[in-house]
């Protein structure tokens, strides 16, 4: 059988990592979550106090980069990739509000940038890959065989991470998260490095008025045409 690179993108929080992950596991390819590795750049970042008063400490962040290591292992018992900052365990760390609040302005660095799209690039050499996140349609895999563009509106993304988080027994205000959810958006789509948008040979998924068993449904067709057509 035919192996292809699936490029994922849109908006945060609509669910593109799930119908991602699904899928990839079903097919039995390699899922990679772009966004995971921003935070946790970000959660470095923020365990090295690079944050301050003023900003980021670009300079000091631009000499640990090739220090920061991020890989993703399975985890045994959900079968779904876990995320790791130089061998430790951080995917519960790098889905907090401290994270989501710092994440932008890291994304928005062009050293960072550079840095993970080159790991991404490698990690899709060998085809058979799944990867979400803001610009593998446009930037990291423009030549992907199937580029999927998600979104949904605001509040329903919300609604789902403030349904996420308080599963997972963490505090949420929703009212906070869609002001992140919102100014994230802003962030995406207005910084000048690789902003998010629309590669013009992606489909078009709006899910707001989806379940998630039906975008797998819509997604896996659109799988299945790629591959026989
Ligand atoms: O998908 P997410 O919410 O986990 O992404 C976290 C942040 O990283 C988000 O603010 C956008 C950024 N990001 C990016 O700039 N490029 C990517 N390929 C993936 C995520």
């Amino acid at each position: 059988m035919k192996r292809i690179t699936i490029a994922i993108d849109g908006y945060s929080s609509c669910g593109k990592s799930t119908m991602a992950k699904d899928l990839a596991r079903e097919i039995g390819y390699i899922y990679i979550d772009s966004g995971a590795m921003y935070r946790a750049v970000t959660l470095y970042a923020l365990e090295n106090g690079l944050f301050g008063s003023e900003g980021i400490d670009t300079e000091k962040l631009k000499q640990a980069i090739p220090n920061i290591q991020i890989s993703f292992q399975l985890n045994p018992e959900t079968q779904r990739p876990v995320t790791y900052l130089n061998g430790k365990l951080v995917e519960d760390r790098i889905r907090s509000m401290e994270v989501s609040s710092h994440v932008s302005p890291i994304a928005a660095l062009d050293f960072v940038r550079e840095a993970l799209v080159k790991q991404q690039q490698e990690m899709g050499k060998a085809k058979g890959i799944v990867m979400d996140g803001r610009d593998i349609g446009t930037v990291v895999f423009p030549d992907a065989e199937l580029k999927i563009f998600v979104t949904a509106s605001a509040e329903i993304r919300a609604q789902r991470r403030y349904d996420e988080l308080k599963a997972k027994g963490q505090e949420a205000s929703f009212e906070e998260i869609l002001s992140n959810v919102k100014e994230r958006d802003y962030i995406d789509q207005n910084r000048a490095v690789s902003p998010l948008r629309q590669a013009e040979d992606a489909l078009l998924l709006d899910n707001s008025n989806l379940t998630i068993e039906e975008q797998k449904q819509w997604l896996a067709e659109q799988y299945q045409r790629v591959i026989h057509g």
